[in-house]
């Protein structure tokens, strides 16, 4: 049999790409004040900004809006949703809500506060944002091999198990309320999280006492790097790798939008009573009653079929190797590039990829713009423009520890020949780097401001 992993799925809905040329991606990046979330997606070529929402849903699942019961209470697709997250996670109440977000959000909202703090292998910046605007302080633990950029440590996502004893011994289960595990570890480089550092943050938890949960967007990617990577996992069915890691914690939040094919939705799942009572209080206010809790009833079978279809080997094994297949080849072209690859996108490396430009002026913006220019590709900033700030008295950026520029790519989406354009676009550009420029903001808003921000170029 050929060794090719091919895309496991036949296509049979399209959606036309409109061909530009650079002098049109020209005037359309002026017009969006060089910020690459201010374009129209229709003068976007490829659209690698996030795999969040953005994925193909199956045949199964557009049968399964027709199916969605819209029942306002008792809704049969709920019940079918409560079943494909319960079977997966085994905890006790399912809640769903409009996104991962909106979950965390009514989490925070109940167990953050003032004076509570949330130790994360590495927060994600809404998890972030909804910590903080609750009051607690958000902790970032990642592991030590993360900060190196080139080692191909095979689990850079895991959390430093021994800055977490600290944090629990100095703040203990008054100040905790609870511990928090992201798989994959997005905002890290999309590293993935082994099965053995959750069991020893598992047991660190039982220790101090404190709940342990998992924002789980990206679970089936990091359970099939898990059983590529992690000795003793390579011939286990990934479903029980994924059940494993939801064994092990007390609840989670989740972004249906990732991992689970849909355009939109999430939930929170969790084991205490208590704390189940007080969310479903909360998604009332805002997200809707218990049964469908933001959602169409649509929403809740794409959902609940998504969630199955992500499992299959098939599927994972074709997701992992698009995804080193373009890691692989931008190596060979000594493209500099976080390794290993982790499970929804390539990070480049703006600060190597551009030496000349030094970090104050925005490599990693100026990359992302570049690749749009010469070839339409739309990627992320994650650097200082995301997670950096100006200093109001000396005006001067204050650096984030990385720049990153993200190319994340949509679920079955996009195809071999669309990742050899990309791969193209990007070698292109490194043979000509010297030539690109660094950039500095013109405007900017005083929170998130990646999103809003305008930059001229130096
Ligand atoms: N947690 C992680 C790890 C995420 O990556 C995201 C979203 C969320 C929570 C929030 O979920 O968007 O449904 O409210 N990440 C997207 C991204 C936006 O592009 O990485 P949401």
């Amino acid at each position: 049999m050929p060794k090719t992993i091919i895309e496991p799925f036949k296509i049979k809905v399209i959606e036309p790409i409109r061909m530009t040329n650079r002098q049109e991606r020209e005037a359309h990046l002026e017009e969006a004040g060089n910020n690459l979330f201010a374009l129209h997606s229709a003068d976007v070529l490829i659209d690698l900004l996030t795999d969040s929402g953005t994925s193909a849903m199956s045949a199964a699942q557009w049968a399964g809006l027709t199916d969605g019961d819209e029942s306002y209470a008792g809704s049969r697709s709920f019940y079918r949703f409560e079943n494909a997250v319960r079977d997966l996670t085994a905890l006790k109440h399912i809640i769903p809500t409009h996104q991962g977000r909106a979950a965390e959000k009514i989490l925070f909202s109940i167990v953050g506060g003032k004076g509570r703090v949330i130790p994360n292998n590495t927060h994600f910046d809404t998890t972030r944002a909804n910590i903080e605007f609750s009051g607690a302080e958000a902790i970032d633990l990642p592991c030590k091999e993360g900060d190196d950029l080139v080692s191909d440590y095979p689990f850079k996502g895991n959390m430093d198990v021994d800055a977490l004893r600290q944090t629990l011994e100095r703040y203990g289960r008054e100040r905790v309320p609870l511990v928090m595990m992201t798989v994959t570890n997005n905002s890290h480089g999309g590293q993935a999280v082994s099965l053995a550092n959750m069991r020893a943050v598992r047991e660190l938890c039982d220790e101090f006492r404190v709940p342990l949960f998992i924002d789980a967007c990206r679970f089936a990617e990091n359970s099939y790097l898990v059983k590529l990577r992690e000795p003793g996992q390579r011939e286990r069915p990934v479903i029980d790798i994924a059940r494993d890691f939801f064994r092990l914690a007390n609840g989670c939040t989740f972004s249906a939008k990732k991992d689970a094919f849909a355009n939109i939705g999430g939930f929170i799942a969790v084991d205490d009573d208590e704390l189940a009572q007080q969310a479903r209080n909360l998604l009332i206010l805002t997200e809707g009653f218990p049964t469908y809790g933001g959602l169409a009833g649509r929403d809740l079978e794409a959902i609940a079929i998504g969630l199955e279809e992500i499992l299959h080997e098939d599927y994972l094994a074709y997701r992992i190797r698009t995804i080193e297949y373009l890691a692989e080849r931008l190596i060979a072209a000594e493209v500099p590039l976080l390794r290993p690859h982790g499970g929804h996108a390539v990070y480049l490396d703006a600060r190597r990829f551009l030496p000349h430009i030094p970090a104050e002026q925005l490599p990693g913006q100026a990359l992302a713009c570049e690749l749009y220019l010469e070839a339409g590709i739309r990627s992320c900033e994650i650097g200082t423009v995301m997670f950096g700030h100006t200093d109001p008295e000396t005006g001067r950026e204050v650096l984030s520890k990385m720049d990153l520029v993200r190319l994340a790519f949509p679920r079955r989406v996009y195809t071999q020949s669309h990742s050899d354009y990309v791969l193209e676009a990007i070698v292109d550009v490194y043979r000509r780097r010297d030539a690109v420029r660094g950039f500095r903001f013109s405007y900017q808003a005083p929170m998130l401001r990646h999103f809003t921000a305008r930059f001229e170029r130096l």
